[in-house]
């Protein structure tokens, strides 16, 4: 019989990452898997949305973004990301990072297209390429800098290039692309004619005095850069469902006309709050960057202690970890039996990659939680494994 389902559907699994959180509950495990924090998100931005509500803004936003919340995107990615932005012209509010990337795509691509992705990647770029009929190139990125090759990039750009995805800070390394790497990329998407789509959702969580570079900064890019963004991590609040992209006019058109069809919009009584929260002062910012060190620096001791090789990350909330000192098993059976009974739930590397035998030698573990979290999962890792 032939299948009821799409042939599309079929291209792609479950995620690995989302059905790790709900193993970890049916075993009773410390979820250190899925990238959500598990404090409360700023008290100041919820009580903004209850105003909201009780104000009643409880019906369809302006499609593309409520005016006060496009302002705000305006404001921040002018002056903090150094890329000039127009709320009416330039910004799209969406459902998440998420529907951002994949109005986006859907925004750009034809049959046939290729799209760029650096890997390992986060798990969602994969699916995105196949539900919007883009053929995906992949370029690795090498431990411990996770560093690309300049000539195996350029490789990758052809007549066929329609994009390439960086995302910087990364997921799942914690690389933050330098300037000198963002302006090769940008030189070659100049040379090529081709789109970059910067995933940038962890812009603000950088350590060790690093500076976040926006690719659409830089000379040439602008009108060709599709800059996203959103509240999920640096507003610690993943289900609000509230991101955002910002791009050139004619391609904000058309991502405009997807998102419509796609959602209408996001939350509008989320959206008021997440217009105050951005104009957040400049200590929210420097306290979040104070509180992930000290998280940073728990794990990677936990971690190091107990054999896995670690890869320090200089961006966004995740540890990679190499376990080949540790186990023979691979990443799927090391994860499985790491969260047995009360253990800690990983992120098998599998899923950061095309081919999953590339990553069967890593997991990964995200920080992005209270201390007594961390620091419950440090005595079982102690336990288990010293
Ligand atoms: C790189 C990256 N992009 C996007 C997302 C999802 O963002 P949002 O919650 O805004 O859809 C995540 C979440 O883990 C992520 O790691």
């Amino acid at each position: 019989m032939s299948s009821r389902v799409s042939a599309r559907t079929i291209g792609f699994g479950e995620s690995v990452i989302r059905e790790m959180s709900r193993v970890c509950a049916r075993e009773s495990g410390i979820n250190l898997a899925q990238g959500f924090p598990d404090f409360p998100a700023p008290e100041a931005m919820k009580e903004a949305a209850v105003r909201a509500i009780r104000a009643d803004v409880n019906q369809y936003a302006v499609t593309w973004g409520a005016p006060n919340l496009r302002r705000a995107v305006a404001e921040r990615t002018s002056n903090y990301n150094s890329v000039p932005t127009d709320a009416d012209a330039n910004v799209t509010v969406c459902c998440g990072a998420t529907e951002a990337m994949i109005s986006a795509l859907m925004a750009l691509i034809n049959p046939g297209d290729e799209v760029i992705i650096f890997e390992p990647f986060y798990e969602n770029y994969g699916p995105d390429c196949i539900l919007s009929g883009a053929t995906p190139r992949f370029v690795r990125l090498s431990p411990p800098t996770w560093s690309f090759d300049p000539a195996e990039l350029e490789a990758a750009f052809g007549a066929s290039t329609r994009a390439i995805i960086i995302n910087t800070p990364h997921n799942p390394t914690g690389k933050v692309f330098s300037r000198d790497e963002l302006e090769f990329i940008a030189s070659l998407c100049i040379k090529y004619d081709v789109i970059a789509i910067t995933d940038e959702i962890y812009e603000y969580i950088l350590y060790d005095g690093l500076e976040h570079v926006s690719i659409a900064s830089i000379e040439g890019m602008l009108e060709r850069t599709i800059t996203i963004s959103g509240l999920s991590k640096t507003w610690s609040a993943t289900g609000w469902r509230i991101g955002w992209c910002i791009a050139p006019a004619d391609i904000t058109g058309a991502i405009r006309k997807v998102h419509d069809f796609l959602t209408v919009g996001a939350a509008a009584p989320l959206q008021e709050a997440a217009a105050e929260a951005l104009q957040f002062d400049g200590s929210y910012f420097s306290e979040l960057i104070e509180s992930y060190t000290e998280r940073r620096s728990i794990l990677q001791s936990a971690l190091e202690d107990t054999g896995f090789e670690v890869y320090r990350p200089s961006g966004a909330y995740y540890i990679m970890t190499e376990i080949s000192g540790l186990t023979d098993e691979d990443d799927v059976d090391f994860a499985m039996s790491l969260l047995a009974d009360g253990g800690v739930a990983t992120v098998p590397g599998s899923s950061f990659f095309e081919n999953p035998s590339d990553g069967k030698r890593i997991v990964r573990f995200c920080f992005a939680k209270r201390l007594e979290t961390l620091n419950a999962a440090a005595r079982v890792l102690r336990e288990r494994l010293a």
